[in-house]
């Protein structure tokens, strides 16, 4: 199996999606990573799971629904995609890059990816949100290798403002504690210590597996990308006790009404901005 982007798969996804829901026309996108599925709890509308659509292949780490919502928030639509497919899975990039590219073909311009991370900067204890400034590719890898697909923006994509300030400036007015950098490995270990010592000197605030790949083919698609990270432990080496999923799970949870809470207060803000 090939690794790269497949983009006869993203078309056929596409034709699917836009045959199942011929109306709908979302404005953005939301992309939940590990523990945030509960932060959508009280957003309603019609539902579809990953598996009627093809390109995503199997889903099941936990913490992840793998279904696709489509929602309403004060008359704007809203793509929420419950659960992403990681690198680390080793499936290749299509089924990790999808939703971002999906959101593009439905119309939509804006996408907040989130996710959970480990906390390196002193001021980012388990539990507190981090509004994502910028991020740092340590994946080891590149959505965007191989053949040039246009439709995936161009050769040479910038990334001066991948996430951008005024959407920025909105996470942090509705309820995210800081900004800071975001450093994406490919997991799927944990950091060393001695990994997370480089990476702090490296200018890195929050380590995490994930949300690089789609905010790069997002930006170089052209959509306005925001992102968030729930900060749910102390990163390797500053962590007191050895790091689990489920202990990530819990902090997520523990975190939960803050997360609930600025999401709903950041779609609320990006409808007046329309
Ligand atoms: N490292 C990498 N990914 C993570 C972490 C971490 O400490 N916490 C949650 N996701």
């Amino acid at each position: 199996m090939s690794t790269l982007i497949d983009p006869t798969v993203l078309d056929a996804a596409a034709n699917a999606l836009k045959s199942i829901w011929p109306n709908a026309k979302p404005k953005a996108g939301l992309i939940l990573g590990s523990g945030w599925g509960e932060a959508v709890k009280d957003f309603q509308g019609l539902e579809l799971p990953y598996t009627e659509l093809p390109g995503f292949g199997k889903t099941g780490v936990m913490g992840h629904a793998g279904k696709l919502l489509l929602a309403e928030v004060d008359g704007m639509e809203v793509f929420i995609f419950q659960g992403r497919r990681h690198w680390y899975e080793g499936e290749g990039w299509t089924p990790v890059i999808l939703p971002v590219y999906l959101l593009k073909a439905m119309g939509a311009d804006t996408v907040l990816l989130t996710n959970a991370s480990g906390g390196i900067r002193d001021d980012l204890k388990p539990g507190s949100l981090m509004a994502i400034s910028d991020h740092i590719n340590m994946l080891g890898s590149n959505p965007l290798i191989g053949p040039h697909i246009p439709a995936l923006g161009t050769r040479f994509p910038d990334q001066s403002e991948i996430y951008r300030k005024p959407l920025r400036e909105m996470l942090l007015n509705s309820g995210a504690d800081a900004e800071g950098v975001y450093l994406a490995t490919m997991g799927p270990t944990f950091e060393t210590p001695a990994e997370i010592h480089q990476y702090r000197s490296m200018g890195a605030d929050a380590v995490g597996m994930s949300t690089a790949p789609e905010a790069m083919v997002a930006n170089a698609m052209g959509l306005q990308v925001a992102g968030l990270s729930c900060v749910c432990n102390w990163a390797a080496g500053i962590s007191p006790v050895p790091l689990t999923h489920e202990d990530v799970n819990q902090t997520a949870a523990e975190a939960m009404p803050r997360m609930k809470s600025t999401i709903t207060n950041f779609l609320h803000k990006l409808v007046k901005e329309i």
